[in-house]
């Protein structure tokens, strides 16, 4: 087989895209587009990569992509994905998978139409001790799961002040969406995506509404979320996200689990992106506690699996059916804390 032609759309978080995908020799990323041309040809002067784009309809008209990565704002995650399969591409879409799970379910039926494939970056998963975690659940180390508590909690830290993130029709919520989706796939991974059945959500925007009057920004989503989910099966999940909240730590990430057997942690050390992994597990009558010392092989990353998964004819381990899964929660949590009512998940 042919390496892939693989074409990158937005340029921020597009770039972890292009690294990625570099990792694997069964393609080639051959095609970038971003509305700004800045970023556009020094990133295609950095990475050597001759096709430039400004326009998605000349891309996909002259490109010939195989496979394409979305990594612009949430809203056009669904035009830009229903474009790409019409064109018969395969999508790696970034994280949320849309703004809202009708928009989901929209691109999940084009890329069936198309006969292509539609996975997520849901990037926390494909980390060394996000990977021994989860194996050591599926080895059946923590028994039956009963409940979890899973948070991103953030001091002051609005993604790009005044831009897309903080506009509800770009970006279809605030922190719920933007950290807590991540957070939210991690706990329901780990867990083995268990059936939702009620939610009960609330938002707030107790610390930007003042900054956001005084520096005349567009600013219509929520500061902080929380919510809980109760599973069919009696399980439960709680949540937090925030960009500004009154806390010590700049960054909070914890997701922490608790099972018949055992029960796990997996949380950032101090301030930043590096993570610890924990385990506390019954063993011969005692409970013993488990640290992840040296990390595990660090796993490929999701454009490596992507291309495998395609060339491989393979599912890719973050497929596009639990991104529409994780929007219905989204959706409802956003739905409850509008309503003040718990929401059945249909
Ligand atoms: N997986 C992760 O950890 C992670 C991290 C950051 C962002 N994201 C997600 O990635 C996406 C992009 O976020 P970002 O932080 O890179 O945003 P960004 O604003 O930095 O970059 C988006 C880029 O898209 C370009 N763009 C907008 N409309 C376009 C169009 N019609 N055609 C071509 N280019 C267009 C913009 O010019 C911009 O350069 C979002 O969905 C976000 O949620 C994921």
């Amino acid at each position: 087989m042919n390496p892939l032609r693989v074409g990158v759309i937005g340029l921020g978080i597009g770039r972890k895209h292009i690294e990625g995908y570099r990792t694997h020799p069964g393609c080639e990323v051959v095609a970038l587009c971003d509305l700004d041309e800045n970023r556009l040809s020094n990133m295609s002067d950095e990475f050597r990569i001759a096709g430039k784009y400004r326009d998605t309809a000349a891309l996909f008209a002259e490109a010939k992509l195989d496979v394409v990565s979305i990594c612009t704002p949430n809203s056009l995650h669904r035009p830009l994905a229903e474009q790409a399969f019409a064109a018969g591409c395969h999508v790696l879409c970034e994280k949320p998978i849309a703004t809202s799970a009708a928009d989901g379910e929209a691109m999940l039926n084009a890329a069936e139409a198309a006969g292509k494939r539609l996975g997520m970056n849901f990037s926390f998963r494909f980390t060394a001790q996000a990977a021994a975690l989860k194996a050591r659940v599926d080895a059946g180390d923590l028994g039956d799961i009963y409940y979890g508590r899973t948070v991103w909690t953030r001091r002051r830290g609005v993604p790009g002040w005044g831009g897309w993130f903080g506009q509800k029709k770009m970006a279809g919520g605030g922190p719920l969406i933007d950290l807590g989706v991540h957070r939210l796939d991690l706990a329901l991974w780990l867990m083995g995506y268990p059936e939702p059945e009620w939610v009960m959500g609330q938002t707030w925007n107790a610390l930007t509404g003042a900054a956001v009057a005084d520096s005349g920004n567009k600013f219509d989503v929520e500061d902080f979320a929380a919510g809980t989910i109760r599973f069919k099966s009696g399980q439960m999940l709680s949540l937090e996200a925030s960009w500004a909240g009154n806390q010590r730590q700049n960054e909070r990430m914890e997701t922490r689990l608790f099972g018949t057997r055992g029960g796990l942690v997996h949380e950032n050390i101090g301030e930043g992106y590096d993570f610890r992994a924990e385990l506390t597990c019954e063993r011969a009558g005692a409970l013993w506690d488990d640290d992840l010392h040296e990390p595990a092989p660090v796993p490929p990353p999701s454009m490596w699996e992507f291309i495998e998964a395609i060339r491989e004819d393979k599912p890719h381990p973050a497929d596009g059916r639990e991104g529409l899964t994780v929007q219905y929660l989204l959706d409802a949590l956003y739905k409850s804390a509008a309503s003040g009512e718990p929401v059945k998940i249909g």
